[in-house]
């Protein structure tokens, strides 16, 4: 297993490009099933994420290559319709297969997620969707099983607004019987993009970034080639970054649109940002004001920053409440960011924060993705020495983070790290 190394209190200067988003090409991957023959996505990134979900496809029967960010994906020989525990429980992601699978075989068989590090994230929605447009779902030994003979559009009113289960129900509906419409949808822009991409096969589906989206069904899909959209959550971190550490960094490859909530948010902590459609330079100097936030679906800030601006509010220039309407207790960055010696306590979906005037390099722990790239933030940021272990979460969402940081000036490096039995 890996860690990183880090000494904090150096700052960060210099150009970066973003890579392609993650949560994007996920649902992108699992798309190309509903077209066989061979799909062509650019801009995606080599993750961990990504690769579990090619190693997917590949189970089903896809021929899955990626080059230089160009991920080829041959999925005419499919036929293998089952998304294994083993792997779904790794990646809850792969839940996206759900609909493609039923959309190309009538069925599908596809296990259920477990709960991740901060807690249960249901699927009930997806399954809600599936069953609205006509297939029969059993939960047997761990798996969703469904059927169906025929996939017939429906109007679906979720909840709350889900970014799978209107991705699932968008993949499924694409080529149902009829129309389907989707009331709450997500506005998010991955699946924006995965209703470009699907409308690029010859879908058609309207409404996109709105919470309600219209899907006609058609009766063939063709692969084509797409781009992938750049990862506004990596973005939103490298500026959080160069917030906590001081210096000047210009963003590149980015859409400015995808994350305004994040922009809003460190200008009223005080920080300068230019903004150009696909550019964003951050100059930083200095401790952030407090700013107190609550996260929300887009175009809301996003509950993927969360743990990042907890890191940067730890420093800030007096208190700040952290609110997450998204995932209730997703807070498992709080304990280790105590370590490094920040002040914050959590009542309920709170996470109250009192700045202090400096943090401590520690060792702590990775939990989950997001929650370590706030311990890699306030690594940076604290004076000494910082040993960040598990990182593997980090290289499922984050294409090599630590090197990307290398280049703007931060002192870190990828360590082995010895197992301790
Ligand atoms: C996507 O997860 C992202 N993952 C998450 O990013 C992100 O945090 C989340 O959207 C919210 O923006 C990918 O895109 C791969 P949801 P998803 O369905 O689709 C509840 C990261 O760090 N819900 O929008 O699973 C759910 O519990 C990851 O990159 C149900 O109740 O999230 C949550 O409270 C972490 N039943 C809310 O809806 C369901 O069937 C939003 O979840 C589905 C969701």
């Amino acid at each position: 297993m890996d860690k990183f190394v880090i000494h904090g209190g150096k700052p960060l200067n210099g150009t970066l490009k973003i890579s392609g988003a993650k949560n994007a090409s996920l649902p992108l991957m699992a798309a190309a099933l509903l077209a066989p023959g061979v799909h062509r996505i650019h801009n995606v990134p080599d993750l961990r994420d990504v690769s579990t979900m090619a190693h997917l496809l590949r189970i089903i029967g896809a021929r899955v290559e990626l080059h230089e960010h160009t991920m080829t994906i041959d999925s005419r020989d499919c036929s293998f319709y089952e998304a294994p525990y083993e792997l779904v429980k790794t990646m809850r992601a792969s839940v996206y297969v759900l609909g493609p699978l039923l959309a190309r075989f009538g069925r599908a068989r596809v296990s259920l997620p477990g709960g991740c590090a901060w807690g249960p994230r249901p699927v009930d929605l997806h399954i809600l969707g599936m069953q609205r447009l006509g297939a029969q779902i059993n939960l047997q030994d761990g798996y969703i099983e469904a059927r169906a003979k025929e996939l017939v559009g429906a109007r679906i009113t979720f909840p709350v607004a889900s970014v799978g289960a209107t991705g699932n129900v968008m993949m499924a509906a694409a080529m149902a019987k009829g129309k389907t419409i989707i009331e709450k949808a997500a506005r998010e822009p991955e699946i924006v993009a995965l209703a470009e991409y699907i409308n690029a096969m010859g879908g058609r589906i309207t409404g996109l970034g709105t919470d309600q989206i219209e899907i006609e069904g058609v009766s063939e899909l063709k692969p084509v080639e797409f781009e992938n959209i750049p990862d506004r959550i990596e973005a939103g971190t490298f500026l959080c970054a160069v917030a906590l550490t001081g210096g000047e960094v210009t963003l590149t490859n980015l859409k400015s649109a995808h994350i305004g909530a994040v922009f809003d948010s460190l200008e009223r902590a005080g920080f300068n940002l230019t903004v150009s459609p696909e550019k964003v330079s951050i100059q930083a100097k200095g401790r952030a004001l407090p700013v107190d936030l609550r996260t929300a679906p887009f175009p809301g800030f996003p509950t993927d920053m969360q743990a990042q601006w907890i890191s940067l509010m730890s420093l800030a220039a007096g208190s700040s409440g952290i609110t997450d309407t998204i995932y209730t207790d997703r807070f498992t960055h709080v304990a280790e960011l105590q370590r490094l010696g920040a002040d914050i306590r959590v009542e309920g979906n709170t996470a109250l924060v009192r700045g202090v005037d400096h943090l401590k390099g520690a060792p702590v722990m990775s939990t989950d993705l997001r929650a370590s790239a706030s311990l890699i933030l306030a690594g940076l940021a604290a004076q000494g020495r910082t040993d960040l272990s598990r990182v593997y979460h980090i290289d499922r969402g984050y294409e090599r983070i630590e090197e990307k940081l290398r280049s703007l000036g931060a002192d870190i490096s990828r360590e082995d790290e010895p197992i301790v039995t």
